[in-house]
């Protein structure tokens, strides 16, 4: 095990390149499944559930070559020789409930182990699982396995009760070739859901809307392989490095952004008094001494990122007054608070609903990542903190973030790994 150990106080600079969105890359690596043929994915990012997701692809027989200099994958599924993935395969990746419409689309079947390692509270599939079952498939749920069989899977209308980017994504894998016409509505409209249809279309599908709230599926005999897909800027990363620059006070250009993912994000900066300047590509943030106070509530896309809040909640704490967030996505995402507060925050939770002393100093501590976002927010704390930070849990981090504590070396921040 090891745990980042930050000195605060450096103010950044430079400029930061950002990786592979890791919500498209866990989502495009099991569509190869439904591929026959070669699929080139450029832009992976190396990270570990990204290792995590090869490796579960390999022992059900498909070949990965994966260059982790190039970020390049060549993924073959001709030779797949199982639709069964068992819980050690899948204990450590909550993404994996992608291998269920992925390995139901392929061979009509799918018996994939409930996902594991919630990090966050409740995480219920019940809207996959209603999407499978209209197309057709029979679900049973036993010792721990969801088990999926169908004769057909036919194209049918699929209203979410929820907008879920997994179940949008899932279904969409499922229904690239079912018979017929699947038409998804309220659906997901998260950059990676467009991503992933743009693979799939790019192999062969028809898939039209992604990226709105309706999503028409025109079920195809078959998907081809021969073609390179690359996938798109990580959207989070992107706004994680953002609001270190404004919690730091600092001047940075982000490099490989899509500035319109950041809309909400922008926004927020400049309400708060940070000066942000997008380019074709890139997007500079010039930090300010003296931040409004703002209030967000986390949405869907393109409303504000719910894997933004703990990060921005770090940087609410520097604002002048009471800032409000609510989370409008997830039951419970405010664990990191306790271990905020170690660091001097002064936040109040109430429900859904934290409230947000502003004008607070950090003050470096031993703290723990809770989960992925929760980790990064805690980084960045360490970054303007008086003292040394030590952050243990960074596997956490590990899942999400491609040479964290490097990108931020580069920027000047003085940050090192090191054994527990
Ligand atoms: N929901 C249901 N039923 C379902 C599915 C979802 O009630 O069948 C509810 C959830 O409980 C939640 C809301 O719908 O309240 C949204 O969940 P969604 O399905 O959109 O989340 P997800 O697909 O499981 C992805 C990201 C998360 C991100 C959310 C929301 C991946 C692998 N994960 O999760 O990312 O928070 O969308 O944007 O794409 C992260 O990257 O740190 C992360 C947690």
């Amino acid at each position: 095990m090891e745990k980042f150990v930050i000195n605060g106080g450096r103010k950044l600079s430079g400029e930061v390149n950002i990786s592979g969105a890791k919500n498209s890359a866990v989502a495009i690596i099991p569509a190869t499944i439904l591929v026959d043929g070669v699929c080139t994915i450029e832009n992976v990012p190396n990270i570990k559930d990204v290792r995590l997701l090869n490796d579960i692809l390999i022992k059900l027989g498909i070949k990965i070559d994966y260059d982790e200099v190039s970020d390049i994958i060549v993924v073959d599924s001709e030779k797949i020789n199982s639709y069964i993935v068992p819980y050690d395969l899948v204990k450590c990746m909550r993404a994996s409930y992608y291998l269920l419409g992925a390995l139901l689309g392929r061979f009509k079947k799918a018996e994939v182990s409930f996902p594991g390692g919630c990090d966050f509270g409740y995480r219920p599939i019940d809207q996959h699982i209603k999407g499978f079952e209209a197309l057709g498939a029979k679900v049973e749920i036993d010792q721990g396995m969801i088990k999926m069989y169908a004769e057909r899977l036919i194209g049918c209308q699929i209203y979410l009760d929820v907008v879920s980017v997994g179940a949008t994504i899932n279904l969409m894998l499922a229904a690239v070739k079912a018979e017929g016409t699947t038409i998804l509505e309220n659906a997901a409209k998260e950059p990676h859901v467009v991503d992933v249809a743009n693979f799939l279309n790019a192999m062969g599908a028809n898939i039209k809307g992604a990226g709105t709230d309706i999503i028409k599926i025109k079920g195809v005999e078959s998907l081809k392989g021969g073609v390179t897909h690359s996938i798109i800027p990580d959207q989070i990363e992107v706004g994680t490095y953002m609001i270190a620059a404004a919690v730091t006070k600092s001047d940075i250009t982000i490099k490989n952004v899509i500035p319109k993912h950041m809309e909400s994000l922008i926004a927020k900066l400049i309400e708060m008094n940070v000066k942000v300047i997008e380019g074709e590509d890139t997007i500079r943030i010039i930090g300010n001494d003296e931040l409004t106070n703002v209030n967000i509530k986390t949405l869907p896309y393109p409303g504000f990122p719910t894997d933004l809040h703990p990060q921005a909640s770090v940087l609410l704490c520097l604002a002048n007054g009471i800032s409000i967030i609510t989370e409008g996505v997830w039951d419970s995402r405010f664990q990191y608070v306790d271990e905020l507060k170690r660091m001097g925050a002064n936040i109040k939770v109430e429900g859904r609903v934290s409230i947000i002393e502003g004008k607070n100093k950090f003050s470096g501590a031993p703290v723990k990542a809770t989960d992925l976002r929760a980790g990064a927010a805690l980084v960045i704390a360490g970054l303007v903190a008086e003292g040394t930070t030590e952050i243990y849990n960074i596997n956490f981090i590990d899942r999400g973030y491609e040479n964290f504590q490097s990108k931020l070396r580069s920027l000047g921040a003085d940050i090192v790994r090191v054994p527990e």
